[in-house]
């Protein structure tokens, strides 16, 4: 099967091309240190030819999300430096995905801040987790000039962090919905600067913040997720196919080890003026670097599509929450593990740590 036959993205050499996408487990206390425990989660998925981190918050101004860990503090990064060994040690590798979750936020999470945005506008007819129950989403304070430049000068700094805590890389989170997208969408960006209006000035954002994290520490250590059809967290753009077309043909220039595209939820509305065609379909061909396809494929799928030859690697997020022998379990076309949604967010150890391994008994 391609999906088990090895690989180069970056200067890395993946041994399969089956990548674990980036999933919140939300299982980090208030100070953003993960735990022993998700030392022990990613090392059993090392197997997977790449890991993409769990999202972290590259700031205190970037948490959106309550339990989530961040990469902004000497103590987080001692606490993620015990993850990538561990997975070294099991011959994985390991990036950390980055994030800022903008509008994507609760002042409740965040000392009694309001969520930081391109403009002033609240996600509707939503409601967001928070440590207090879910609460209706609150109208952001839009960024000023000086906001933008120092979340900038964080992600270059968690980039950094990363790269000291051990990680082999960064994924910078430019898809569902948080801050880099919104700056891309019309629903999300109202500015009237250099930030705003145009689709050169609302991929500005992105493209900064994606030149100073390989100014900082190498463009072969940076990939980028991206959601181009992708409604998540009240985002919709005008011309999707011209603005993600432009995007795709900048960050091309600067010669990234990946783009991982997310296709579209079958599920989701489509918007009036959005493309039928899934994500890879559309804008796989513009991709100059290796292009990890994201969402909902599975065995079947997933070969197919590197089949095509549009793809590189396919990432599964579910897949792997529930089945940390997945590339085994392909191999052997075996029986998956369901992943349990009401431990995929938040608790213990239990929907976390223990699901099993191909042939190994369940302790009841
Ligand atoms: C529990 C869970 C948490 C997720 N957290 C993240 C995240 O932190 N960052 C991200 O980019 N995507 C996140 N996602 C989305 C996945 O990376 C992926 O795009 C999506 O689940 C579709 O892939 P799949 O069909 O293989 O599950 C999450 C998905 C799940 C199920």
């Amino acid at each position: 099967m391609k999906l088990l036959t090895p690989t180069t993205i970056g200067d890395l050499q993946l041994k399969n091309r089956m990548v674990m996408a980036a999933m919140t487990r939300s299982r980090a206390p208030e100070d953003g240190l993960v735990q022993e425990m998700t030392a022990t989660y990613y090392a059993q998925r090392s197997s997977a030819g790449l890991i993409l981190s769990e999202a972290t918050n590259i700031s205190k101004d970037a948490i959106g999300s309550p339990f989530t860990p961040g990469l902004y503090t000497s103590g987080q990064v001692e606490a993620w430096k015990k993850v990538t060994e561990t997975v070294h040690d099991e011959g994985g590798l390991i990036f950390a995905q980055l994030w800022h979750t903008g509008r994507v936020g609760h002042s409740v999470d965040r000392s009694n801040k309001l969520p930081l945005a391109p403009s002033a506008i609240a996600i509707e007819g939503q409601r967001h987790f928070t440590s207090e129950g879910m609460k209706d989403f609150e109208t952001p304070r839009e960024m000023s000039l000086e906001d933008i430049r120092q979340t900038i000068l964080d992600y270059r700094q968690a980039a950094l962090y990363a790269i000291e805590a051990g990680f082999d890389g960064v994924e910078l989170h430019g898809a569902n919905g948080y801050l880099p997208n919104q700056f891309l969408a019309d629903s999300s960006n109202h500015r009237k600067d250099q930030y705003g209006g145009s689709v050169e000035n609302r991929c500005r954002f992105m493209l900064e913040a994606l030149e100073t994290i390989c100014e900082a520490i190498g463009s072969s250590k940076v990939g980028v997720k991206l959601s181009p059809l992708g409604t998540n967290n009240g985002i919709q753009l005008e011309d999707p196919v011209g603005t993600f077309s432009y995007l795709i043909e900048k960050i091309n220039g600067l010669d990234l080890a990946f783009i991982e595209l997310a296709r579209r939820s079958p599920d989701a509305d489509l918007l009036p003026r959005y493309p039928i065609e899934n994500d890879v379909a559309l804008f796989g061909d513009l991709v100059k670097t290796s292009l990890i396809a994201n969402a909902n494929y599975d065995r079947e799928s997933g070969e197919k599509e590197l089949i095509k030859g549009k793809a590189d690697a396919i990432s599964y997020a579910r897949l792997f929450l529930a089945n940390p022998d997945l590339p085994k379990r392909f191999e052997l076309d075996a029986d998956l593990n369901e992943a349990d949604p009401k431990t995929m967010y938040g608790g213990t150890e239990k929907g976390y740590i223990d699901y099993p391994l191909l042939n190994q008994k369940v302790e009841v």
